[in-house]
């Protein structure tokens, strides 16, 4: 059957095109993955992963006959028509995307030939147009993945939705990837390129900015005693809302929101649109980070000299990506006000250790608590649930934890002798400020209330 398949080409190895790799491999295609770093191929050549990611290692390993890993461009064009650009579109100190490794495999393409540009990566709606201004004779298929780490090989081969962009002339090379899709299931959407583009770039602000709403209607419900966790609840019955992304917390992360959110506000001011809610949406996740420091010092006052625990550094749960995690805003506030911080993560100490030098890495997390003034949950690892939390507050100098993603039960942890703090969750010491507050208000003019 594999014989019948067209094979497949993947440009630039990281998240996003190991995964398409592994899977095109699983469904029965020859792929040829190509990455200008050499280790990065030498080690996937001789089946060593680098990144966290569940299952693509035995994926890899159950298909390595099928995959061929490269730094030969050459050997890419030889093998496969259809080219899946996977490369990073990392932000620039402006905010816009950094489109320099998309243009770099542009570059190098020949310009004529058959092959077909089937662009994954995240790039701001008009990318597409312009490298076909650049390259007429190139078919270009805008084709965004939509796969989250953690879960990503299960995304691949189970998607909601696969968006395939095409413009006038290139409907056949669009059917070609419709073809490698199909047996996905999954509703396919075919647009014009601009579109797909948006579409990418839309879904995860219209995403991020859930999480950002979600998270300041949570502050709300510090200040007037209800739990943001039922208040969500609530929300997502609705069908027009729906439950998905609606989990307070310290904020989001990872390579993805923060850029892409960015990236549309950025693409938006250039064309002299002033995106004001995408605005807002940076600066309340920028803020929810903060809060956790305010929370510490209600309880403990100046942190000078106190010893915070981070239980995770890691952006999310599942992977040891540590682009723009929360941890690192947070562990560079905490010792800003003069805290010693201690830190433990099962599986992203390593990556983190680089980014943390002044942050000691403990390798429990039982021992990032003992002595510890407080501790802070920044990552919703599974184990975290499953601590002897009773025997955790025993080696603690003082049992107080702010779980910065509502992840713990707080009767289990006041049970075991903590003092605890959510996010927008009821707490004792939430009902005492909350309480307070709703007199402040109900005794304000109404002219005067915020
Ligand atoms: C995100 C999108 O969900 C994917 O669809 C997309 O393909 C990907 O970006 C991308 O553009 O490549 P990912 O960055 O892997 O995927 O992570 P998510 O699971 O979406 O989580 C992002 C952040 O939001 C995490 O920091 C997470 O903790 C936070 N989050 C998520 C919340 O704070 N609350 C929620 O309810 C959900």
């Amino acid at each position: 059957m594999s014989e019948q398949l067209q094979p497949v080409g993947v440009i630039g190895v990281g998240w996003v095109g190991l995964v398409t790799a592994a899977c095109f491999a699983e469904l029965g295609h020859r792929v040829i993955a190509r990455d200008i770093v050499p280790e990065k191929v030498e080690a996937l050549s001789r089946g060593e992963v680098a990144i966290h990611e569940p299952g693509l290692e035995d994926l890899l390993r159950r298909n390595a006959e099928r995959i061929t890993f490269t730094t030969e461009m050459s050997e890419l064009l030889e093998g496969a028509r259809l080219l899946f650009v996977c490369v990073d579109t990392p932000p620039t100190y402006s905010g816009d995307a950094d489109l320099s490794r998309v243009r770099a495999v542009v570059e190098e393409m020949p310009s004529e030939s058959e092959h077909v540009l089937v662009m994954k990566s995240t790039v701001p709606a008009g990318t597409g147009d312009s490298i076909r201004r650049d390259m007429p004779e190139r078919s270009y298929v805008s084709c965004p993945e939509f796969l989250k780490e953690g879960t990503a090989v299960e995304d691949f081969m189970h998607p909601d939705r696969v968006v395939i962009g095409a413009d006038p002339g290139d409907e056949g090379a669009a059917d070609a990837v419709e073809e490698l899709y199909k047996p996905l299931g999954g509703e396919i959407l075919r647009t014009d390129v601009s579109s797909a583009e948006m579409i990418k770039l839309a879904s995860n602000a219209f995403l991020a900015t859930k999480i950002s709403f979600i998270n300041e209607i949570a502050n709300v419900c510090e200040e007037v005693g209800a739990d943001v966790g039922q208040v969500a609840k609530g929300m997502g019955l609705d069908e027009r809302i729906g439950s998905s992304f609606l989990r307070a917390g310290i904020g989001y992360g990872g390579s993805c929101f923060p850029k892409d959110v960015s990236a549309l506000k950025m693409l938006a001011g250039n064309t002299g649109y002033h995106f004001q809610l995408l605005t807002a949406v940076i600066e309340v996740n920028e803020l929810q980070k903060r809060r956790v420091v305010n929370k510490l010092e209600k309880h403990l006052g100046s942190l000078i000299g106190k010893r915070i625990a981070l239980l995770g550094l890691a952006f999310k749960p599942d992977t040891d990506d540590m682009r723009e995690a929360s941890s690192l805003v947070l562990s560079a506030r905490l010792q800003g006000e003069g805290a010693e911080v201690v830190a433990y993560d099962p599986v992203a100490s390593e990556r983190a250790a680089d980014l943390l030098a002044s942050v000691e890495m403990a390798s429990s997390a039982m021992e990032a608590l003992d002595g510890a003034d407080a501790v802070v949950l920044v990552t919703e690892w599974r184990e975290f649930a499953e601590l002897d939390w009773a025997a955790a507050a025993a080696r603690m100098a003082r049992p107080l934890l702010v779980d910065g993603r509502n992840f713990l039960d707080p009767k289990v942890l006041t049970g075991a002798g903590f003092e605890y703090e959510g996010i927008g969750r009821q707490s004792a010491g939430d009902r005492r400020i909350s309480a307070s507050s709703v007199a402040r208000v109900q005794s304000t003019p109404h002219s005067l209330r915020p």
